[in-house]
């Protein structure tokens, strides 16, 4: 395994799920970042999909002891390059192209790329990755459907996300070819407007339980 996949499987093992956050208001990525981590989630994905999505990387990268900021819903070179320029340590896209292996190839921080089908699995291994995100999980087949390619495409690792709650993460987790789950249930808005951190801590230290 490359230095690369190496470092990102040890980002994705430091807990069973990764918080898929949406951040409408930066000033609630720190307090929701150390609630997550005070419940055992360090690995915390935060997507571009807000205008606030680079700043609260940036503040939970330098203000949050313990949290592993990475940056999703990467669909671009110059997305990838705003985010790793903002201190994220682990890039994820929900589909893959080729302008966005090709800046992953120009820099240290590693991508986990998204797949949903075998083609897709399979031209990812030949650019040398072997751990990816399946999305959207639930829509794309679910738990069985990853399954089925557990076997026909041995030694690749998957980080399902999409549809996935406490109901239904140990499906995947029991899987040989799954390190972690990604999910948003972790953070719902009411909880985060309300700043109901210790509510927060409540369902990731639910999540982080699911490991055993
Ligand atoms: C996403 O990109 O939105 C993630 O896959 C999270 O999905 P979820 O909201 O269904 O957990």
């Amino acid at each position: 395994m490359s230095a690369k996949s190496d470092r990102l499987l040890s980002t994705l093992k430091l807990a069973p799920v990764v918080p898929v956050l949406v951040i409408d208001d930066v000033a609630t990525a720190v307090p929701l970042a150390r609630a997550l981590v005070a419940g055992g989630l360090k690995a915390i994905e935060i997507t571009l999909r807000t205008p606030a999505a680079l700043e609260a990387i940036r503040a939970v990268a330098n203000e949050v002891e313990g949290a592993v900021a990475g940056a999703g819903t990467i669909l671009n070179a110059a997305q990838f390059e705003a985010a790793v320029e903002a201190g994220s340590k682990f890039i994820v896209s929900p589909g893959t192209t080729q302008e966005l292996i090709d800046v992953a190839n120009d820099h240290d921080v590693p991508l986990l790329p998204g797949a949903a089908t075998a083609s897709e699995v399979m031209g990812l291994r030949e650019e040398g990755y072997e751990v990816m995100k399946f999305f959207p999980a639930e829509q794309a087949g679910g738990a069985a459907y990853l399954k089925s390619l557990s076997s026909p495409l041995a030694g690749t690792l998957f980080c399902p996300t999409g549809g996935i709650s406490l109901s239904n993460a140990r499906d995947y987790l029991t899987l040989p070819n799954v390190v972690c789950v990604g999910g948003s249930w972790v953070a719902p808005k009411e909880l985060v407007t309300k700043g109901d951190w210790a509510g927060i801590t409540k369902l990731a230290a639910e999540a982080f339980t699911l490991k055993g």
